[in-house]
Parts: structure tokens; sequence; C-alpha cells
């Protein structure tokens, strides 16, 4: 079984699987430059914070490998590239993977100096933004190792070695280069025959559960369950001894310095659902997705999308032999067309919630001041 993939890319080739057509259909978009990578972001064909900013600075690259680089000069080529790289930020606001790896773009076409040519600051990019797409899966592999053992060493002295978990919006191989944070981390337990059980929620309006996580969970053979968001104080409450709920694990798309995190709507009452009913809560985030810039979750802007969203489903004729029929697709109501509604895309979830952030260089609990310390993992960005 080849491992599922969100981006495909040989240098001056990117190629996007089209997440709103799955779990029906396999499609993989071309992106060959900025506008490419700007749309397939802003209509969340991918999405998911890491996999954002990779899509974003592979399409550039592969746009200046095509030749097409503004200017002659260094001074000019790198004016370009800035421009292009603030275009592709405007594409979703609230995941800060997409402003770091942009910040390290940046930086990295200015390295050389005096020195540099068109043709050095081209490769400097290219080379940085392929660095970035390598760097994440082995980043998410360390995540899943950090996650299983900090998971261990809570279960302790209990005899059931086995956990159940839950998990929300889509963090897996279709959020990132490949394994995943949140999913990594239910993945390497069940690597290690440590997971009982998963459960994940549908994630409404936009069904990344549903329509993705659970998609990943059947195509990894891990023993799991979908649940719409409205079931998890039930789930917590009736079932969670019997199942060994341990933890809810979540992604980011935003940690900032004290800890309170952005991430898929739904996520705060997670957690204050788990806090509620003894139930561990985790982030599971690449040190990519903290902003040390921003003090507290009130400095995090939310996206807001559209209305279609609640309103609308896209329906399909299912054919006998359950696949869909795709020449059937239609957009279907589920609401009063006029109805006004309100669709933020993240909430925030304080720090006071969350027990530990897993990256992949290692789990951060609080302190006693009851505030997260990046310090000691970021001292570099501190
Ligand atoms: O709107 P989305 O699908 O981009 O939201 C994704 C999430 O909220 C994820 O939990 C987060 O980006 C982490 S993905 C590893």
């Amino acid at each position: 079984m080849s491992a599922l993939q969100a981006i495909r890319y040989t240098r001056g080739k990117l190629e996007v699987l089209d997440q709103l057509r799955l779990p029906h259909e396999f499609h993989y978009d071309n992106v060959a430059n900025r506008a490419e990578a700007w749309d397939s972001i802003y209509t969340m064909r991918v999405r998911g914070a890491p996999a954002i900013a990779i899509v974003a600075s592979l399409g550039l690259a592969v746009e200046l490998h095509s030749g097409t680089v503004t200017g002659n000069t260094p001074v000019e080529v790198i004016a370009g590239i800035d421009e292009a790289l603030d275009y592709l930020k405007t594409s979703r606001p609230t995941a800060v993977d997409l402003t770091n790896a942009i910040n390290q773009l940046k930086a990295k076409i200015r390295a050389g100096g005096a020195s540099a040519t068109k043709e050095t600051i081209v490769a400097a990019f290219i080379e940085e933004a392929e660095a970035i797409f390598e760097k994440d899966l082995k980043t998410n592999q360390a995540i899943g190792e950090y996650g299983a053992e900090w998971l261990r060493a809570q279960a302790g002295a209990s005899s059931e070695k086995q956990v159940s978990v839950l998990t929300h919006c889509n963090t897996g191989s279709l959020a990132t280069s490949g394994h995943g944070t949140a999913l990594g981390i239910i993945r390497t337990l069940r690597d290690k025959s440590l997971l009982k059980h998963a459960f994940c929620t549908e994630t409404r309006p936009y069904n990344q559960g549903s329509r993705l996580t659970a998609f990943e969970l059947v195509y990894e053979k891990i023993p799991s369950t979908l649940i719409t968001d409205s079931m998890a104080a039930s789930l917590f409450r009736t079932r969670g001894a019997e199942m060994n709920i341990a933890a809810v694990i979540v992604g980011a798309d935003r940690v900032v310095r004290n800890g309170d995190t952005a991430n898929k709507i739904g996520t705060y009452q997670l957690a204050v659902l788990a806090k509620q009913h003894g139930i561990k809560f985790i982030v599971a985030a690449p040190t990519t997705s903290i902003d040390l810039v921003t003090e507290t979750g009130d400095g995090i802007k939310i996206e807001e999308r559209k209305k279609e969203e609640l309103t609308q489903v896209t329906g399909a004729v299912i054919k006998a032999d359950g696949t869909v029929d795709e020449s059937s697709k239609v957009r279907v109501a589920t609401a009063d067309q006029r109805i006004d509604v309100w669709n933020p895309a993240f909430d925030v979830t304080p720090a006071a919630f969350i027990d530990a952030v897993v990256t992949e260089k290692g789990a951060v609990e609080k302190g006693p001041n009851g505030v997260f310390d990046f310090s000691k993992i970021m001292p570099e960005r501190w």
C-alpha cells in the first residue's frame, strides 16, 4: 500500500491533490506558478498549516525554475521574489507556517550578500523551498514519537497499555508532506501497538474529519470510528472508561507565545469537554506552527469563510457498487439560503486547557505559572 501524498514534487514540477474531490476521486492539479498556488490554497483544494506553506513555497519555486524571474539585478530579483511571497501570504491568514516559511525564504535569498547574482538567488530560493518540503516529513515522524512516548508515560502503571484517542479536523498526510502531526501520533501509537481505537469528528462545516481523516484512517487500516462534532460529550461520558479514552489530540494553525492555540473551529469545545472528563488534551504541532511574536490568543486573526459552506453541500448519486457517480454531482441546499451565517474557520483554545504541546523537539508542558515556555526548544527564535 503506497502512502497517501497530498503534494508530489520534482524540481520544476508540482502536483497537488485536489482535496475537494476526496474521498471519491483522486485528482492531482498541476501547480506551475504563484497564482495557481494561491488559488489552490484559497479555495482549500490544499489545506492544513504545513501543506499550505509547502505549496506556496514550491509553487513559486516552480515558477522561478521555469525562468519567469522579475528583474535582472540582485536587488530587483529579491524585490520581485518578496512581492510574490507577500502575495502568497494573503491566501489564508490564520496558519502561521506560511508566514514562517516566507520569513525563512526571504532570509535565504539575502544570505548570498554582495556576491549574489540573479542565478544564485533563484537557486537559493528553490533549494530552501525544497528543504522546507523535505524537512516536514522528518518533523512529523519526530512529533509522532514524542507524542506516543508522552502518552505512554501518562498511562504509567495502568494495566491497560492501549489507549483510545479522539482527533479533530485533518492533520494527516493530506495536511502535511506525510505522516501528519496529530494523526502522526495516532499512526505511531498504532505502529507501537499502543492504540486501542481512534475516534474522529466530522468537523463541520468543511468536513475535514469525515471526508479526509476518516478516509486516511480507513486507508491505513487504523481501528476507528467517525462521530459528529456534537457527539463528543456523550462519547466521553458513556464510552470513555470502556474505551480507555486517554486523550484528545489536535493539530494547530498557530500556537502563540503563552501556548494559546488556534486550530479548526470546534477544537476549543473539545478541550473544555476533555477537562470536564479528565481526558488529556494534546496539541501536536511543528515549531513552524509556533508564533513567538504574538503574546496571547487575542492577537490571532481568525479567518471567516463564506456562508455557503454551512448552507450547502455537494451531493452525488451513489452507484450500485457503492462508488460515486461523478457526473451527477450537484450543490444541495441544507438551509434556507437567506439565513445570516457566521462561519469562523478556526477558534482559539486557551493554554489553560492544554496539557502538552508536542513538537519535533519534544513535548512541552506548562510551568508552575500555568504558561508554556518554548524557550528551551526554540532558543534561536526566543
Ligand atoms: O481549514 P484547514 O483545513 O486548513 O484547517 C486545518 C487545521 O485546522 C489543522 O488542524 C491544522 O492546520 C494542522 S494540520 C497538520
